[in-house]
């Protein structure tokens, strides 16, 4: 007599879900592997090469179209107005001025479409590290090569970034460390400096440069040249960003020295009574 064979179910469920169980583990392991691999790779600073892939919207929702936006400062005649030190805020074409200073931050930006002119070297791509003006780079070499005459390496590790490029970068560290976070290091597309030419960043973006020989005398020599440390320590309220000693902006010698004052940085904002707050 044939004997009937009993399905056992338990052990076909057994042979179909273990199965599924293995490979969906693997593909949710790899899944996440490569994500954080994505958000490290782009947390190191600018000089890794950003694609647009992952940006997000939220960020440019929260930014300011306007370039002036505060109702603090008395108005001298039409785009002039007086700041709380008394100097004269001039808005040319959507940009703040004072004194011939193109004034970048979180209250005053540059539209997409801003380029700098005058420059060393053609813009050719989003970052460009020598796209910086011309007087900048000249100050920039006559500084280097003084560095190098008493053993010290500066070199330019950022220069120019387009909007395009400082909206990858600034929504890559969203990623890492929200908004708020973020907004303490990395400037919103259209409110970096990054766009004007007219500063850069040095050697190794880290805080340990500060304490490097090479960041101890930039901190002391940098405005023999026209260039002021942007972000000093302890002025984060006013700058609204954190302590950056290898962020330089040109700003001429007369202005620099005034800022570097005598070794108690004053900041832009300060010295021409500005705000910078998104
Ligand atoms: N790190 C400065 C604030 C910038 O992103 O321009
Ligand atoms: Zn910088």
């Amino acid at each position: 007599m044939k004997k009937k064979r009993r399905i056992k179910w338990k052990n076909v469920l057994i042979v179909i879900i273990t199965p599924m169980i293995i490979i969906g583990g693997v593909v949710m392991y790899f899944n996440g592997y490569l994500k954080s691999v994505d958000i490290k790779e782009n947390t190191l600073k600018d000089t890794t090469s950003v694609n647009d892939d992952n940006v997000i919207d939220e960020t440019t929702s929260v930014l300011k179209s306007a370039p002036l936006d505060n109702d603090e400062f008395n108005t001298l005649s039409d785009g002039e107005y007086l700041t709380s030190t008394g100097y004269t805020l001039e808005i040319i074409d959507g940009m703040a001025y004072v004194d011939g200073n193109l004034i970048v931050n979180k209250t005053y930006s540059l539209s997409e479409s801003y380029l700098p002119t005058n420059l060393y070297q053609n813009i050719t791509s989003d970052r460009c590290v020598n796209c910086l003006d011309k007087e900048v780079m000249n100050n920039f070499k006559l500084m280097q090569s003084d560095a190098r005459s008493v053993g010290l390496d500066l070199y330019l590790s950022s220069g120019y970034r387009s909007y395009k490029y400082q909206d990858g970068l600034y929504n890559r560290y969203v990623l890492v460390d929200g908004i708020d976070g973020a907004d303490t290091y990395s400037a919103r597309p259209g409110h970096s400096e990054h766009q004007t030419g007219l500063c850069f960043d040095l050697n190794e973006v880290a805080d340990s440069f500060a304490t490097t020989d090479e960041g101890r005398w930039v901190n002391d020599n940098a405005y023999l040249y026209g260039f002021v440390i942007r972000y000093p320590k302890g002025k984060e309220d006013i700058t609204g960003y954190k302590y950056e000693a290898w962020h330089l902006r040109y700003v001429g010698k007369e202005l620099a020295e005034k800022l570097y004052n005598n070794g108690n940085w004053i900041t832009i904002e300060e010295y021409y009574g500005l705000s910078s707050k998104y």
